[in-house]
């Protein structure tokens, strides 16, 4: 994206503006021409020097939450410098800026909280949203991340502390897929909370009060909606930690209206669905002769078992067939269609079967080859379950998806080891390799960072209208495709984080193809569209600015 530099501020409001700010940076011909002369130490440092100084005392930091409040300080000072150093160091900060830490960091945003960043609106503001978002000082926003608190991770309520989640979520567009940071709103519906323990604390940011429900609430995210896509018409809007309920009912009211997509149903299907892809490139099997189980039925859970449909139709099989291959346990036990509580989502997977409560018994009647863990429950999956997995499939693939770490259905460690190492396993958030038998597993990262900034890219390329199943298909396939043999014989599902500019730019490149040839592009794709959307991506160098 080409800046523009007329009407810069100048002197101090340069230097607290923090996309352009370059601190002990900026050159002698800028302090000159900007009035900064005085401001800041005479000696003129390169970024790198500015990188070695953040990390010297970030590195002697004793705890993750130092280190997430160390990189968001420098986020609010000085953009060009976070991105250049998270961009550098994505596999060991994208844990922090992301799942786990990030869940710490809203649980404790009371007590964080430094500067603000993104927008709040609260049920204060009904009749007022448009006003309100015409507070924001820029125009040309491509990318907004909205929650409303309800579900964030696997932590539950914790109302407008939820903001942390838009932050990370919109780092990693700009990290991972190079949209610029100015062209990025994280947003946070403030509808009160029903969390007691944060009403009751008087350090609490958002409303104390208890969340408002049904119509008012229906209302003001109507209202926002409508708003934003009049005050923003070329943003992209993506639903986050929104509860069950409203998740789903918000997915079908919004998407064929908006280009709007919810990450959690939609980019955990995408992710997910690569890594079985890939986990069968390591297996042999074919994705038609799978059984899956998932735990979890719920955004996540049904989420994937949707996209998974849509693959195995795919794959020659017919939609009765298709859902024949994938079973799931919600909190009552496994899903069959004599149960009577079964919401609209479930229902559709209602499988002919006797009731089943226990998970080992539901291993020895269906025999799954993969198990795919979205409970948002920490131990689900027990050693006799793995063993008995392992038992009938061989080499069973274990997904275990919930975040934060805290709330996965096992661990690595425990996955390689009750499965013999024969597990093709993968999580949410990060597990560090495993020694087993003097052998070294890398578990895969199942997490929907390596689907959701490419396919916020393509579609910002694109100009797409809507955002549709196919391209998170396409996206999945595309993600497989970029694993390679050497990745697979780690036991690594998933390419390295360290590419992951690239796997966003090359799933960039086939959302916007699926945009183009659904008819729901809005801009022309020039015939080399990879380069065209390569220069597109922001990349955290400073430019002069005289
Ligand atoms: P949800 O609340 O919509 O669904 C949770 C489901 O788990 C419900 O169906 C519930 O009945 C079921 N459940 C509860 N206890 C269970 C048990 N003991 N056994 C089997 N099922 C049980 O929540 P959502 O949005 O689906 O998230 C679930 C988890 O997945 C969370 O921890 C979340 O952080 C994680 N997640 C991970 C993502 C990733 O990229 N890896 C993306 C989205 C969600």
């Amino acid at each position: 994206m080409k800046r523009n530099f007329k009407n810069l501020p100048t002197g101090l409001r340069l230097m607290q503006d923090p996309t352009l700010n370059k601190g002990t940076a900026f050159s002698d011909a800028e302090r000159d021409a900007l009035g900064l002369r005085g401001l800041v130490p005479p000696h003129v440092q390169s970024i790198d020097d500015q990188v070695k100084r953040f990390l010297i005392t970030y590195q002697k930091r004793s705890t993750d939450l130092e280190r997430y409040i160390d990189l968001s300080s420098l986020q609010d000072r000085n953009e060009t410098l976070y991105y250049h150093i998270i961009t550098k160091n994505i596999v060991e900060m994208m844990p922090l800026i992301y799942t786990p830490t990030v869940g710490l960091a809203c649980q404790r945003f009371g007590q964080i909280f430094r500067r603000s960043h993104g927008m709040y609106l609260s049920a204060k503001d009904r009749g007022h949203i448009a006003k309100v978002l015409s507070n924001w000082p820029r125009k040309d926003i491509r990318v907004i991340v909205v929650t409303d608190g309800e579900r964030i991770l696997g932590l539950g309520d914790l109302g407008a502390n939820g903001m942390g989640i838009p932050i990370g979520k919109l780092a990693l567009y700009t990290a991972c897929a190079g949209i610029h940071p100015t062209q990025c709103l994280p947003v946070a519906i403030d509808v009160g909370t029903n969390n007691q323990a944060l009403l009751d604390d008087p350090l609490y940011l958002g409303l104390h009060q208890r969340r408002v429900t049904g119509e008012a609430y229906d209302a003001l995210v109507d209202e926002f909606v409508t708003a934003a896509a009049e005050a923003f018409p070329k943003a992209l809007i993506q639903f986050e930690d929104f509860a069950n309920h409203n998740a789903f009912r918000f997915l079908h009211k919004y998407r064929n209206r908006i280009c709007t997509f919810n990450d959690d149903i939609q980019g955990t299907a995408s992710v997910a669905l690569a890594g079985i892809y890939s986990a069968l490139r390591i297996t042999g099997g074919r994705l038609r002769d799978q059984r899956l189980l998932f735990f979890g039925a719920g955004e996540a859970g049904t989420g994937v078992g949707e996209l998974m449909v849509t693959a195995l139709m795919a794959d020659g099989l017919t939609e009765a067939e298709a859902r024949k291959a994938c079973w799931f346990v919600d909190s009552k036990g496994l899903v069959v269609k004599s149960r009577t509580d079964l919401t609209e989502q479930k229902r559709p997977f209602a499988q002919d079967h006797e009731p089943l409560k226990d998970p080992l018994a539901m291993i020895e009647a269906l025999k799954p080859t993969a198990l795919i863990g979205a409970s948002g429950q920490p131990g689900t999956f027990t050693q006799a379950i793995i063993e008995a997995t392992t038992r009938n499939a061989g080499r069973p693939i274990i997904f275990a998806l919930s975040n934060p770490t805290s709330k996965a259905e096992c661990t690595a460690a425990q996955a390689y080891a009750w499965s013999g190492g024969e597990a093709i396993f993968a999580s949410g958030s990060p597990f560090a390799p495993v020694e087993l038998n003097g052998k070294r597993f890398v578990p895969g990262q199942g997490n929907n960072a390596y689907i959701f900034p490419g396919v916020g890219l393509g579609i910002l390329a694109s100009g797409s209208r809507l955002v549709t199943d196919e391209m998170f298909l396409t996206a999945a396939r595309r993600l497989a495709e970029l694993v390679t043999e050497t990745d697979l014989a780690k036991g690594r599902i998933y390419p390295s984080l360290k590419q992951i500019r690239d796997v966003s730019l090359s799933i960039a490149v086939a959302v916007a193809r699926v945009a183009e040839r659904s008819g729901l592009a809005t801009e022309t794709l020039p015939d080399d569209v990879r380069g065209a959307i390569k220069q597109l991506m922001y990349e955290p160098n400073y430019v002069s600015l005289v």
